[in-house]
């Protein structure tokens, strides 16, 4: 069962809700509605199923309806129809307190402009859910320092959100929204406010946390490079209405209408594409264990003027070129002796960022993972291809 269902939820702002409903009905625009009625299409006939344990990004324009939306899921504002359904609760019509059990245990939210209070300290801002709550001091106290070392942030805790820079201050304002440990992250625009670094970093964060305590994560940005990265899917909304839910991939390659082939247009594939995508096995030697000979042989068979080493474990070294291997015979050397630099990336790294590293590069680039374990490798003529694609795809569109 899907953790949030979304079915048929429509919000209609102002009075003339009947009149302006009508006017939808037969196909009237957003902007001759409010004209005519006074009233204006939040959200049109939504339907929508959040999976347990997935980030669910929700973009569009500004005013097409994404806080809106996010804001029926628990009620900061009411529905004019239809349904939300949380697990088994039919949240739509709970009353009073199942309402409050639904706000303290399933969801938290996360906003924009950090939502602290200027006048709180980092701990006091941080047990502010849990006081509203009516928890008491002692335990939230309690919950909100294990929150803050969770998140590295206990050494500020007395320091006031004035003092902390914007990416701190969006942590404190996650790490407040985890202290009832709520199944359901929302997160309205939350790094939309951090420099392009600290964003990344945010979303890095995010990303692990979901990977280890796997919530189910409902965040909107606009930006769609932002969706691609977190969202294992994503939905697009325009005025109001939903244009397709899809991966970024479907999305991408098979965009569902022509607003949201003009929407994913724009995307800079360079930002999209990583090193992942691109590279390729990469052939190695282990320079602890095998001699010059063995680099050589393997070369020559392979028809190749180098190769990546390794240590005995397979960790990443470096790169033995044929003219160092060479040497090695030569003089008699074991082949860690002749190992050069190679420059690595992540496998995450963007194709945009191995464009500058690879241009200077005089050997390919080795991607490595974390442990500094090799993945493969990215030959310059793969990064060119990859961005070359962008255009002839453009191109086969115009023709
Ligand atoms: N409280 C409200 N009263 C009246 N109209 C509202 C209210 N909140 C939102 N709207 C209208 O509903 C529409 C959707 O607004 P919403 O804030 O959901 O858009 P959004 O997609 O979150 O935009 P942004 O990217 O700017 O945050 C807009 O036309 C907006 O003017
Ligand atoms: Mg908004």
């Amino acid at each position: 069962m899907p953790k949030v269902q979304i079915k048929h939820l429509t919000k209609i702002f102002g009075k003339r809700q009947k009149a302006a409903l009508k006017m939808v009905h037969e196909g009237k625009g957003k902007n001759e509605i409010f004209e005519k009625t006074g009233s204006t299409v939040g959200v049109y006939d939504m339907n929508l199923e959040v999976n347990e344990g997935e980030i669910f990004v929700i973009m569009g324009l500004s005013g097409s309806g994404k806080s809106t939306l996010i804001r029926m899921l628990n009620r900061l504002y009411e529905p004019t129809s239809g349904d939300v359904i949380v697990d088994d609760i039919n949240v739509t019509k709970a009353d009073k307190k199942q309402l409050l059990e639904v706000r303290r245990k399933k969801m938290s939210m996360v906003f924009q402009n950090f939502g602290l209070l200027p006048n709180r300290t980092i701990l006091e801002n941080t047990e502010f859910g849990l006081e509203i709550q009516g928890v008491p001091a002692a335990e939230r106290r309690e919950r909100a320092e294990k929150a803050l070392k969770n998140s590295k942030l206990i050494s500020f805790k007395d320091q006031y959100p004035s003092q902390l820079s914007g990416g701190m201050q969006q942590r404190v304002g996650l790490s407040r929204a985890l202290t009832n440990n709520p199944d359901i992250l929302l997160m309205d625009e939350a790094f939309s406010a951090l420099d392009p670094l600290v964003r990344r970093e945010m979303q890095d964060e995010l990303l692990d946390l979901q990977a280890s305590v796997k919530k189910t994560i409902i965040f909107i940005t606009h930006d769609l490079n932002e969706a691609l990265r977190l969202g294992d899917r994503i939905a697009i909304m325009k005025d109001g209405f939903l244009q397709q839910t899809g991966t970024g991939e479907e999305i991408l390659t098979n965009p569902a209408n022509d607003y949201v082939k003009s929407f994913v247009e724009d995307v800079d594939r360079s930002k999209v594409l990583n090193a992942e995508t691109i590279m390729v096995p990469g052939l190695t030697v282990n320079a602890e264990a095998d001699g010059p000979n063995v680099a050589l042989h393997r070369m020559s068979e392979e028809e190749v003027s180098g190769l990546v080493a390794t240590d005995a474990s397979r960790k990443f070294m470096g790169y033995i070129t044929s003219d160092a291997a060479v040497k090695a015979r030569r003089d008699k050397l074991p082949l860690t002796d002749v190992v050069s630099d190679m420059p690595t990336v992540k496998p995450d790294t963007l194709v945009a960022d191995i464009l500058n590293i690879i241009y200077d590069a005089h050997t390919p680039v080795a991607v490595v993972d974390d442990d500094n374990r090799m993945l493969g490798i990215i030959i310059r003529g793969a990064v060119i291809e990859a961005l070359a694609q962008t255009d002839e795809g453009e191109g086969q569109e115009n023709e």
